[in-house]
């Protein structure tokens, strides 16, 4: 199945831009936005702002009189801390040479699907996905092939032969986003051996998308609680990028601050696709992230609790035998199948109407997606609860059509 959107402009540009996707979620949003009371869910973030330690550390690098251009790999300190931890979470040391700082996981993401993709190639996208997978291949000029995963009674799974099946002679990677959003499936250490070999056997880079590593909820999963990791299974010559960001544990969605790991003998090759890019991201932005590597783990610990309650308190939107919710195993997304015969954006609209909740369609997360909606679960109780109970009520009369 081919994933990329058609897309025909009477402005003669290029397909690699007249083809990048249009966000999903926006016509939804857009129907909702500025009313009264609304409990939007349908953002990938939490309502927390980011801890003042983070800010006071970006502030003080201003006053400093850091407003210079700085190292496109991003300051030493900050890749430094940046391998002080990972070790600290993974428990192995790691050269602070594979870190490069960019300006948020999506820039990440665009130089590693640059480095692996363009035209003429294919990468594969296990399905429900984070739509900016489609538009961060699409934007190289690659082609994005969506595998679909398996719904049962325990949630998703990947599907191994439909993974196979998808190979071609120009396949070049995989994606693999574990937890993932929308779905919260979490990649055991047995899933990730298997993708390993996988791409191993094809030749394949692996694009691994751990930012939601952190946010575990089904112990019988976690290590040291957090989700299993690529680096858990892989060896040093393994072809792997790890696109990560400090958007979601620390709050810092509006700092665009991430990076890139990848083996150090790319270390030019990457430096010079910043340099083309951002040209750096700001120094003032990585102090904020210095601190919160150094001082931010017990805010990463509360992040975590509150998802947890939330991911038990959007449980109960299963109480009107409407809703199937196989417990997420991770990241902080309820993935809803909805039994209606409505398109899920019909449904998300109605809900914005007669609930007042926003929650994002399915469909925007890919073909697979339909019939599903997703929720984002991490935000104060008090709104979660106000909200399912909303949903609950509009729910059954919604359903009907
Ligand atoms: C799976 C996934 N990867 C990467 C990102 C990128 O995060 P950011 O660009 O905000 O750092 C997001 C954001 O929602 C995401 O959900």
């Amino acid at each position: 199945m081919d994933v990329s959107a058609a897309a025909s402009s009477p402005f003669s540009l290029r397909p690699e831009a007249e083809q990048a996707p249009a966000s999903g979620i926006v016509d939804v949003f857009n129907h909702g936005r500025n009313r009264e009371g609304l409990i939007p869910l349908w953002v990938g973030e939490g309502d927390l702002p980011t801890p003042s330690f983070i800010c006071d550390a970006a502030t003080r690098s201003l006053a400093a009189g850091e407003t210079f251009y700085t190292y496109q790999r991003g300051i030493p300190e900050l890749r430094q801390a940046l391998s002080r931890y990972h070790e600290r979470i993974y428990g192995k040391p790691v050269d602070p040479e594979r870190f490069f700082i960019t300006s948020g996981g999506m820039p990440a993401m665009q130089i590693a699907m640059r480095m692996v993709s363009g035209p003429g190639d294919e990468v594969l996208i296990p399905t429900p996905a984070w739509p900016n997978f489609v538009g961060a291949i699409t934007v190289a000029g690659a082609r994005a092939v969506g595998v679909p995963m398996v719904f049962g009674q325990n949630g998703w799974n990947l599907d191994f032969d439909r993974l196979q099946k998808a190979v071609t002679s120009r396949t070049r990677a995989i994606t693999v986003n574990s937890p993932a959003n929308p779905t919260g499936w979490t990649a055991t250490l047995s899933d990730l051996r298997m993708l390993l070999e996988f791409a191993r056997r094809h030749n394949l880079w692996i694009i691994a998308d751990e930012i939601y590593g952190r946010f575990v909820h089904d112990p019988a999963l976690a290590i040291d609680g957090r989700a299993p990791s690529f680096r858990d299974v892989m060896a040093p010559e393994d072809r792997i990028l790890f696109i990560q960001t400090f958007s979601k544990n620390w709050a810092m969605t509006g700092w665009r601050l991430g990076w890139l790991e990848a083996p150090p003998d790319l270390g030019q090759i990457i430096e010079n696709l910043i340099q083309y890019q951002t040209s750096g991201t700001p120094v003032f932005v990585q102090r904020g992230g210095l601190a919160a590597l150094e001082q931010g783990e017990e805010f990463v610990a509360h992040q975590i609790a509150r998802a947890r309650t939330g991911h038990a308190i959007v449980g109960r939107l299963t109480e009107t035998g409407l809703v199937d919710l196989p417990s997420p195993s991770g990241a902080f997304y309820a993935f809803l199948k909805v039994k209606s015969a409505q398109s899920s954006k019909d449904i998300a609209i109605r809900l914005i109407e007669e609930a007042n909740v926003g929650l994002a369609p399915g469909s925007a997360f890919g073909e697979t997606g339909e019939g599903y909606l997703r929720l984002c679960y991490a935000r104060k109780s008090s709104d979660l609860e106000e909200a399912v109970r909303r949903v609950n009520e509009a729910l059954p009369r919604i359903a009907e059509g």
